[in-house]
């Protein structure tokens, strides 16, 4: 018989994130959906209850402490880290506060949510905590390059935090979802962020109607409209016994991304 768990997902007002809890819950698990704003919570309640579908909601946002506590509450088996948002701009120009926001919530508040669960975890010798990083935690896209580095640096720091667990504790687990593009509007609020303030005085502004050309053919070409071949990666890490590090879909831009990072350029 499958083991129930119960399993809290950060960022599970929208996209990938509420669709992995309901998945989840209908697998019978105990599932904790926290959402970044009350607004979502409220959301989210109605949307389970014409569902039929039992989940536990409420508001968690990563960034605040008050709110990281809240996890402490509950005796998680699994943790995951889905929350996210990406800036968009060259390098050349952003304004490094943006960056910063980006690393804020992408890294730094996902490891320290992170550190609570795994005090817990380490402490009863039991547990998987579940990083959604991206394939563009390994190789990068123009313009997009401060989301891609907090996704390198995501998949960096669960990676390491692997290997040094798992020299202490057998049953700590730490895996990563590498999601492609899936239309979950994620992307396009993500590229249109650079445009409020990539004007006139930017290096690029010549050639900004190619950009637009070349991120809208790049992102008609991969996203899938459905969430479902992520979601299923996610459910299979989260029921996992000893999961593997690392989780791709969809498996044509898994294989593509590794070419691409073998290649000799
Ligand atoms: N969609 C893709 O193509 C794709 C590809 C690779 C990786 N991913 C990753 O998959 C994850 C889910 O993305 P998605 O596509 O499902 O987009 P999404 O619908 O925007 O999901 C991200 C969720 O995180 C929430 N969030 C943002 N900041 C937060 C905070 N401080 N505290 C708690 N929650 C916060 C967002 O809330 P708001 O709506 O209030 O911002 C949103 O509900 C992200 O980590 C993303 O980087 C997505």
């Amino acid at each position: 018989m499958k083991i129930k768990k119960t399993i809290l997902i950060t960022g599970a007002g929208t996209g990938i994130g509420k669709d992995s809890a309901l998945a989840l819950a209908k697998r019978g698990h105990k599932v904790i959906a926290t959402t970044e704003t009350d607004d979502q919570s409220v959301l989210l309640q109605k949307e389970i209850k014409s569902h039929n579908i039992d989940l536990v909601v409420f508001k968690l946002d990563i960034t605040n402490e008050q709110d990281r506590k809240k996890i402490e509450e509950h005796d998680l088996d699994v943790l995951i880290n889905n929350a996210g948002i990406g800036e968009s701009g060259s390098l050349a120009e952003i304004d490094i506060d943006k960056v910063r926001h980006n690393f804020e919530v992408n890294v730094f508040s996902t490891f320290e949510i992170s550190q609570l669960a795994l005090k817990k975890m380490m402490k009863k010798d039991h547990g998987t905590i579940v990083f959604v990083s991206s394939l563009a935690g390994r190789i990068t896209m123009p313009f997009l390059g401060p989301y891609c580095m907090t996704k390198f640096a995501l998949s960096a720091g669960a990676e390491a935090l692997r290997t040094e667990i798992h020299k202490v504790r057998k049953n700590v687990h730490i895996c990563l979802i590498e999601p492609g593009g899936y239309h979950t509007g994620f992307n396009q609020r993500n590229i249109a962020k650079k445009y409020v303030w990539m004007k006139e005085h930017s290096v690029f502004y010549p050639i900004i109607d190619q950009i637009k050309a070349a991120e809208e053919r790049l992102f008609n070409l991969v996203e899938s409209g459905t969430t479902l071949s992520i979601v299923n990666k996610i459910v299979r890490a989260t029921e996992a016994k000893k999961p593997r590090l690392r989780y791709s879909a969809p498996w044509w831009q898994a294989l593509g991304t590794h070419i691409k990072q073998h290649l000799p350029i």
